[in-house]
C-alpha cells in the first residue's frame, strides 16, 4: 500500500512536469456519454480502450454469468473518475492493481480510482462480476440478453455489451478482444474471430477461446451459447472459417446450410466490388431464438426464419456487406445509420444481379414502386431517422435507393471507385454521412449534395425512381408509367427486410 502510493506519486509528479509544464489544469470526471445525440448515455469520455479480455463462466441452468473482464485503456484527460457502461452486479474493481471505489447508477458504472488519473496514463481495469443477465433491465426497462432453452444469446444493436461485459459502449471506441467462456462440457460457446480451441476445466466444464485481432465495436462482439453443430474449416483465401448451426433448426437446417456454407463465396464477391475483406476470420451462426440477424464482426448471427422458404443468400449479402459498411467503417453517431443499412441493403441488389435474379436497376424500380406516395414510409429520413426509427424500413429500402441514385448519377466506374476509396480510407474507423458525401464528390469530381438532399434528407416520395428507363413518348405522357416487373430475388429480399428492419 505504501509502496503503491509512493509509485503513484512519483508517476504523477513526473507526468505533471512533462505534460503540464507549470499549467495548473484541474482534473474532472469523465463524461457519462460520448455525445451521441440519439443515445446520450452511450459510451463515456476521458479514456480510450485498446483491448478487452472477457473471461466468464456461464451456466445455462439458472442463467448464471460470472467472471472477470480486463480492460486495457489510456486516459485521454486528467480524471477524478470515469464511467463504464455496465448493468450486472460488480464484485470487485481494480484500476492499475489498486482497489477503486465504484457505484452503479442506472446503466453507468462510475469508477473513482485512488488519486485520480493523468492524461496519457495507461490503465488496466479489472472488473469481477456475477449476475443473472436475463433478469437485468436497463433504465428503459429493456433486456437485450436472451435466455434460450439451451443457453443464451448476447447479440444486439445498438447495445448489448452492458449485459455481459463492462465497456466503453460506442462504435467510436473500438478495441481488440479475447473472449474466453467456460460452459458445462457438451455445451457450445461461439464468439467472434479466430477459434483458439477449447480447454478442459477441472470441474467438468470446458472453456471456449476466441480472439479478434482487428478493431471491433463492443456491440458487434457476441456470445452465442447452446447446443450447436460447429463446423471448422479454411476458406479459399486461407482464412479460418467457423460456422455453427443450432441443433434445434428442424426443417430449416438444410436451407440454412445451403446458404451460410456459401459465406466465403459471398465475401469474395463483395471483395471484388467494394474492396479487400477487412477481417481475419469468417463464418456464421444460425439459431431459432434470435428473431433477426446481426452483422457480428467476422461471424454474423442469423435467425432460422431467414431460411424458412429455402436457401436465402440475400441475408448473407446483407450481413456480410456490413463487414465493410458498419463493422470496419462504423457510424460516427447513430444518426449515420444509413452508412450501414443503406449499403448493406444495396449489396443485396448487387448480389441479385450477380446470381441472375434481377438487376440492381430492376430491384430499385420495384422497390420504388412498392411504396405509394402517401405511405408513411416516405416520411422517415434515412439520413436522420431519429432515435426511435434507426432501423425503420426507410433506412433500408429508401437507403438502398439513395445508393442507387448515387450510382446512376456518377456512373458505374466512379461508383465502385467511391465504394473502394471509402472502405479503404475509413477502414477500422467511424464516419459521418457528410464525410461520405465529401469522398463521393472528390472521387467523382461532381457536386452531389442534391442527390443526397433528395434521397436522404427530404420527406416525401421523389418524383422518379433513380435511373429508371423512362422512354415514355410525348404522346404517352398522360399514361401512368408502367409498374416495374417483380425481380426473381424480390421475395427473398422482402423476407430479409421484414425480419431485419423496425427493430429498436
Ligand atoms: N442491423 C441488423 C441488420 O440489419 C438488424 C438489427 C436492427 C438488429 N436492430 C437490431 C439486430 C437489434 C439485432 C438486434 O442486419
Ligand atoms: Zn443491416
Amino acid at each position: 500500500m505504501s509502496i503503491r502510493t509512493k509509485a503513484t506519486a512519483a508517476v504523477a509528479s513526473a507526468a505533471a512536469v512533462t505534460l503540464f509544464a507549470g499549467t495548473a489544469l484541474a482534473a474532472s470526471p469523465g463524461a457519462p456519454g460520448v455525445g451521441d445525440p440519439y443515445f446520450p448515455g452511450y459510451g463515456n469520455g476521458g479514456y480510450d480502450v485498446s483491448h478487452y479480455d472477457i473471461r466468464v463462466n456461464y451456466n445455462p441452468t439458472g442463467d448464471q454469468l460470472s467472471g472477470t473482464t480486463t480492460i486495457l485503456a489510456k486516459a485521454t484527460e486528467d480524471l477524478t473518475q470515469f464511467n463504464l457502461d455496465f448493468l450486472l452486479k460488480v464484485k470487485t474493481l481494480r484500476v492499475n492493481n489498486a482497489p477503486a471505489s465504484y457505484a452503479q447508477d442506472g446503466d453507468e458504472l462510475v469508477v473513482t480510482p485512488r488519486g485520480g488519473l493523468r492524461k496519457g496514463q495507461d490503465l488496466t481495469i479489472v472488473v469481477t462480476y456475477a449476475d443473472t443477465p436475463s433478469q437485468v433491465k436497463d433504465h428503459n426497462g429493456y433486456t437485450a440478453w436472451t435466455k434460450t432453452p439451451d443457453g443464451a444469446l448476447a447479440i444486439g444493436e445498438p447495445e448489448i455489451a452492458r449485459w455481459w461485459f463492462p465497456a466503453n459502449d460506442h462504435p467510436t471506441d473500438k478495441a481488440t478482444f479475447d473472449v474466453n467462456v467456460a460452459v458445462p462440457t457438451g455445451v457450445e460457446a461461439i464468439s467472434n474471430g479466430t477459434f483458439l480451441g477449447t480447454t478442459r476445466q477441472i470441474n467438468g466444464w470446458t472453456r471456449w477461446n476466441w480472439r479478434s485481432t482487428k478493431p471491433q465495436a463492443p456491440y458487434l462482439t457476441f456470445l452465442t451459447i447452446g447446443q450447436f453443430e460447429v463446423r471448422q474449416s479454411t476458406a479459399p483465401n486461407g482464412q479460418p472459417y467457423v460456422n455453427a448451426y443450432s441443433e434445434s433448426l428442424g426443417a430449416n437446417l438444410d436451407a440454412a446450410k445451403a446458404s451460410v456454407e456459401r459465406t466465403p463465396e459471398v465475401i469474395d464477391f463483395l471483395t471484388e466490388n467494394v474492396g479487400p475483406y477487412p477481417f481475419e476470420a469468417q463464418g456464421g451462426v444460425v439459431t431459432p431464438y434470435l428473431g433477426y440477424a446481426l452483422e457480428n464482426q467476422t461471424r454474423p448471427n442469423y435467425d432460422a426464419a431467414f431460411f424458412r422458404r429455402g436457401a436465402n443468400t440475400y441475408v448473407l449479402a446483407h450481413e456480410l456487406g456490413h463487414q465493410w459498411f458498419g463493422d470496419s467503417v462504423s457510424v460516427h453517431h447513430w444518426r449515420d445509420i444509413w452508412l450501414n443499412e443503406g449499403f448493406a441493403s444495396y449489396m443485396e441488389f448487387l448480389w441479385s444481379e450477380h446470381v441472375g435474379e434481377g438487376t440492381a436497376q430492376e430491384n430499385a424500380d420495384f422497390t420504388y414502386d412498392s411504396y405509394p406516395a402517401d405511405s408513411p414510409f416516405w416520411q422517415v429520413l434515412p439520413g436522420d431517422p431519429g432515435a426511435a426509427n434507426v432501423f425503420d424500413g426507410a433506412v433500408y429500402d429508401r437507403g438502398a435507393l439513395a445508393v442507387h441514385a448515387l450510382r446512376v448519377t456518377v456512373g458505374d466506374e466512379k461508383f465502385f471507385e467511391i465504394l473502394k476509396t471509402w472502405t479503404a480510407e475509413k477502414k477500422y474507423s467511424d464516419a459521418t454521412i457528410e464525410e461520405f458525401l465529401a469522398v463521393a464528390e472528390r472521387v467523382s469530381g461532381q457536386q452531389l449534395d442534391q442527390v443526397f438532399q433528395t434521397w436522404l434528407f427530404t420527406k416525401g416520395k421523389p418524383a422518379e425512381a433513380p435511373g429508371r428507363a423512362t422512354q415514355v413518348a410525348a404522346a404517352d405522357a398522360k399514361v401512368a408509367p408502367k409498374k416495374a416487373a417483380e425481380p426473381k430475388s424480390r421475395a427473398k429480399i422482402q423476407l430479409t427486410h421484414e425480419l431485419l428492419d423496425a427493430h429498436k
